[in-house]
């Protein structure tokens, strides 16, 4: 196995926690990020991922700001090397029926789900073009495939996220950079625990599995993505939603 350094935005929400675990069992040294401001909570994670067999090194990280993104890139690079893996995960839901919806609540999610994708990837994309060697994956989601009610914003977001990683895909592709999207669907996590109960069991009744998926489903598809001998696959969009759409 080559030891490659991954980053993972958003590493300790449900996703990037389990993303985080597939990275190392992956061999690779793995890099998290946390909100400026949160640096309590996330070091006492890190020790609890720790005392799992799980090293993670994490550095404060605004997804919505170009110049942060570009300073927390130095400092990852100097002190683990050049950074090979990126899986642009962090994201937020602002939702609300569009009558309701503020532009507060837009342009928070759009920032956070959609710039952060630019914000991130395109200070790291000519230096992994010239190692010619990098995997990119961004988190999309099943409601940028189908919408969904109450999430106009989100849905916009996560829907361009999938013109973006064909665009660059083809930017990398003759540089063995590839750029796939992974669309979760509805996950045990806390972003989907935030939705009401009643909403909520209605729309598992819609998944055919019958079941919310687990944290451990989206990083499996994640680590496929990443893999070395995956060259191949680029440009293309993994749904892991229990069957809840099928494109
Ligand atoms: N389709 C059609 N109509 C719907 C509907 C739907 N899916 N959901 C609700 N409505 C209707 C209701 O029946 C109600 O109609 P009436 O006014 O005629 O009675 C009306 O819309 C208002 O609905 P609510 O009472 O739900 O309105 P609210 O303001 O209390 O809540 C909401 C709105 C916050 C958007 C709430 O419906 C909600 O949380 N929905 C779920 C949104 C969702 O799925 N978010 C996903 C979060 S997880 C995630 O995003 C991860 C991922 O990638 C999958």
């Amino acid at each position: 196995m080559t030891q490659r350094v991954a980053v993972v935005t958003g590493a300790q929400g449900g996703l990037g926690e389990s993303m985080c675990k597939a990275m190392q069992d992956q061999g690779h040294k793995v890099i998290g990020s946390y909100l400026p401001g949160t640096e309590e909570a996330a070091k006492s994670w890190q020790k609890k991922m720790k005392g799992d067999g799980f090293e993670v090194e994490i550095f404060p990280l605004d997804v919505t700001d170009y110049d942060h993104c570009c300073s927390f890139i130095a400092t990852v690079e100097k002190e683990a090397g050049p950074i090979d893996i990126l899986v642009n995960n962090a994201g937020i839901t602002r939702d609300g029926p569009l009558k309701r919806l503020q532009p507060e609540q837009w342009s928070a999610v759009i920032q956070t789900n959609l710039d952060s994708m630019y914000n991130m990837t395109q200070p790291l994309f000519a230096s992994m073009c010239d190692r010619g060697f990098g995997r990119i994956v961004n988190i999309s989601s099943l409601n940028g495939e189908k919408g969904q009610f109450g999430q106009a914003n989100y849905s916009a977001a996560k829907a361009g996220i999938y013109g973006f990683t064909k665009a660059i895909a083809q930017e990398g592709a003759r540089k063995g950079v590839t750029v796939n999207a992974v669309s979760p669907g509805y996950i045990d996590s806390p972003m989907v625990r935030q939705v009401p109960e009643n909403v909520l069991n209605s729309i598992i009744d819609g998944i055919p599995v019958g079941r919310l998926g687990q944290p451990e489903e989206i990083a499996r598809a994640v680590a496929f993505l990443t893999a070395e001998d995956a060259g191949f696959i680029t440009g293309t969009n993994l749904s892991v939603n229990g069957g809840q759409y099928m494109s």
